[in-house]
């Protein structure tokens, strides 16, 4: 999943995807063009627009009236761990309910392997996603929980996925004093992460990290130069929301249980950004994990209620072994549309451009190194997701069917 993506491309030979029966590009625009083509050069899109416009190019592939839609930004996950949690899900199923004392299971696991046997899990799952149409992917680091495990695992991260996130404070280790757990977090542990991530984040919730601790985390990273997310409200209303909007964070993440002043707060955060332009002062990214929700029996976060009240958001997987083992972001996708009342643009909005708000991700350009993912227009990343399907309204349409034709990852088919 690594790779260059920064810089003019080597332009190399030009594809021309052609007799495209929807192209969703999910740009500023919003554009959902019929009968469409793009013309991707390296790792670039060069060209968007209809089939009967476009510019001869090398190579040619027939879409067949396929639609296409940009890759899935995947910004929630936890891939960098060993071991599964069945029986923990069983009980689950039969009616016990979450408790975040779960990672500690995962974390002895995580530490009993070795280095490459952790690469190697972590690759697989990678596959696992790229094979489903995830084309930018986030893992958090989490089940180390000691200088040198979490050092490990945002090592081995860094080499694997697309963007890494610090998560020391998922949980207090059993017979650790929680504050000088916490100053650990904040301390040598940040420092041994701090080469191989770019964002850190925090598990706010009962059993896990107080309002006080979890404070003490951010501005410790917020210090150190990081980007900011939280765990927030997953298990009841707390803090997280607000402490979120009080460190400008990039994105709050499960938001299963929101107060009405929790909704308006994030609404806040948006109110100085023009979605139509891409321009003014960026928000906090509100993630919802539905397939995390439906797999812990939490009411689905209300994606509804947070777009109608201005607030931008993000749909992931949150792969992990505990709340949530899948990669599947159709699955998110058909989730959100079904059952939390998002339209099918919505819905792949928030599992694209929205992944990439969330990531800092949205905008770029030729010039400036860094290129756009999450959406398809003249100069972005050439991410895209072919469908075997006419419309990405099947996705909702057909649940549960495998539907990814093709995957191209910065230029490159990979599927
Ligand atoms: O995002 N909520 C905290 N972290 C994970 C679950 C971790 C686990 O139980 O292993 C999540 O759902």
């Amino acid at each position: 999943m690594s790779g260059n993506t920064n810089g003019q491309s080597s332009a190399g030979p030009a594809t021309l995807i052609t007799n495209i029966g929807e192209l969703m590009t999910q740009d500023l625009e919003c554009r959902v063009l019929k009968d469409a083509a793009v013309v991707i050069e390296g790792e670039r899109i060069a060209w968007v627009g209809s089939s009967k416009d476009a510019p001869p190019a090398d190579q040619r592939v027939d879409a067949e009236g396929r639609a296409v839609l940009p890759g899935w930004v995947d910004s929630h996950s936890h891939l960098v761990f060993a071991g599964d949690r069945t029986a923990e899900f069983e009980a689950r199923m039969a009616g016990q309910s979450y408790s975040a004392g779960g990672i500690a299971v995962t974390t002895d696991a995580t530490r009993s392997v070795s280095d490459q046997e952790l690469t190697c899990l972590v690759r697989e799952r990678v596959a696992e996603a790229v094979s489903q149409g995830t084309t930018y992917l986030e893992s958090k680091t989490g089940y180390g929980l000691d200088v040198k495990n979490e050092a490990r695992s945002a090592r081995i991260a860094a080499a694997e996925v697309d963007e890494v996130t610090y998560l020391g404070a998922h949980l207090v280790p059993a017979g650790s004093d929680p504050e000088e757990y916490t100053d650990l977090v904040c301390g040598p542990m940040l420092d041994a992460v701090l080469p191989h991530v770019r964002w850190a984040d925090v598990f706010c919730e009962r059993g896990a990290f107080t309002e006080d601790q979890s404070r003490r985390v951010l501005l410790a990273a917020r210090d150190a130069g990081l980007g900011l997310r939280v765990h927030g409200n997953q298990l009841g209303e707390g803090p997280g929301v607000a402490l979120a909007v009080e460190f400008a964070a990039a994105s709050v993440d499960h938001v299963n249980y929101l107060s009405d002043k929790d909704i308006s707060a994030l609404a806040g955060t948006w109110a100085g950004w023009d979605p139509a332009t891409g321009q003014g002062t960026k928000g906090t990214t509100a993630t919802c994990l539905p397939a995390c929700d439906l797999s812990t029996r939490q009411p689905l976060a209300p994606g509804r209620e947070l777009i109608d009240a201005g607030v931008q958001i993000a749909l992931a997987a949150n792969c992990n072994p505990g709340t949530s083992y899948t990669s599947s972001m159709a699955f998110c996708v058909t989730t959100a549309v079904l059952q939390m009342h998002l339209s099918v643009h919505e819905a792949v909005r928030a599992a694209t451009y929205g992944g990439a708000l969330a990531l800092g991700r949205e905008s770029g350009n030729d010039v400036d190194g860094e290129r756009a993912v999450g959406s398809l227009a003249v100069g972005h990343r050439a991410d895209l997701h072919m469908l075997k399907a006419p419309s990405a309204t099947h996705l909702a349409y057909r649940p549960g069917i495998p539907l990814t034709h093709g995957v191209w990852r910065a230029g490159v088919r990979v599927v």
